[in-house]
């Protein structure tokens, strides 16, 4: 990863636009896809902020025009293009979810990004279902120690890999059922084992495909988010055929803010489905280490460590 390019600099105040509300910024997230993009890799989509920040928390201190539904002082949580390593940032109002009861202000700059990927993959795109087998790779990340719980509270089965013991036992006590250490183990196997996976959820990609599909049950879906482990990879058709399977791939910050499968219907759905089950204490934000916008630097390097299990944060005031 560069190093040393991270700086906090003077910028001008965002101004709210039309359906847009101001958020003074209290933490941030930190995911993987701002690594990318510091590398130049993944750059922000048209007409978003060029700062990196994909979630926040905070408190709302300006309304735009035809803003309704929130107040100036509410404490929310916010999904966004980008902009949220900021003391303040522009947000559509339908990308703002309130804090669940229980969670702290800071914890709750954690969940919209990995809440609104786990819903609109799971059960949006794969349609996963009560008593079916889940796969997550990853299982300690921001997105698998998530996706583990919310899966667990709505009954499916939950595997999972991980690269070391101390990882899976956190995934056990997470709700996971089936622990797969994948520097030692065949994940294959292992799934084939226990009669193979209705959904996984990847973010390896290329080095995963054809596991994966070796992996899936007849009707299987795989839903891959992420290219940890390269883009480009053969695609066995005739397993696939074979299985009736389906291969999907998708992003949740290049989706449109408004319109069929955009931001605003994944929030909307996440509030709906997520919000109650973090409201009722079943699922928690998995928070790993929280550091100072100043201290970016060493935040992005942990994350880039592979050492965190869960959401690494930022606080910004
Ligand atoms: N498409 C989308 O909309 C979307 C949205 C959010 C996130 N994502 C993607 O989802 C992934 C996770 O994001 P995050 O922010 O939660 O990242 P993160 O917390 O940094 O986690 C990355 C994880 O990758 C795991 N890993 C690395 N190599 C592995 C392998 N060969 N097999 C299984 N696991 C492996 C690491 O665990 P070990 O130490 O156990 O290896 C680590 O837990 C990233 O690739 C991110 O880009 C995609």
């Amino acid at each position: 990863m560069d190093s040393g390019n991270l700086s906090v600099q003077n910028i001008d105040d965002p101004v709210a636009g039309v359906g847009e509300v101001i958020v003074d910024v209290v933490a941030a997230g930190v995911n993987r896809a701002d690594l990318l993009q510091r590398k130049g890799m993944y750059p922000p989509p048209p007409g978003a902020p060029d700062t990196m920040g994909l979630e926040v928390s905070g408190r709302i201190s300006a309304l735009g025009p035809q803003v309704s539904g929130w107040a100036v002082g509410d404490e929310v949580c916010a999904l966004l293009a980008g902009g949220g390593y900021a003391e303040q940032v522009a947000v559509p109002a339908t990308q703002l979810l309130p804090v669940p009861l229980g969670v702290d202000l800071v914890s709750a700059a954690g969940l919209p990004e990995v809440a609104c990927t786990v819903v609109s993959n799971l059960f949006g795109t794969a349609d996963l279902r009560p008593g079916e087998l889940l796969l997550i790779h990853g299982g300690s990340s921001g997105i698998g120690t998530h996706a583990i719980q919310v899966a667990h509270a709505l009954e499916v089965q939950v595997a999972v890999t991980a690269r070391t013991q101390a990882k899976l036992a956190r995934c056990a006590a997470l709700g996971a059922d089936i622990l797969i250490d994948y520097s030692t183990q065949d994940f294959t196997e292992v799934i084939t084992n226990s009669g193979g996976a209705d959904v996984i959820l990847d973010i390896i990609g290329a080095k995963y495909l054809r596991p994966n599909i070796d992996s899936l049950r007849t009707g299987g879906r795989l839903v891959i988010i992420g290219m940890q482990g390269g883009a480009k990879a053969e695609l066995p058709i005739g397993l696939l055929l074979a299985k009736r399977a389906s291969v999907h791939g998708t992003t949740l910050r290049s989706r449109p803010t408004t319109g069929p499968g955009g931001k605003a219907d994944i929030v909307a759905q996440t509030r709906r489905i997520t919000w109650p089950l973090i409201d009722a204490g079943k699922v928690v934000p998995i928070i790993d280490t929280t550091f100072s916008l100043d201290d970016a630097e060493a935040a992005h390097a942990h994350l880039d460590s592979g050492d965190a299990i869960g959401k690494v944060l930022l606080t910004v005031a």
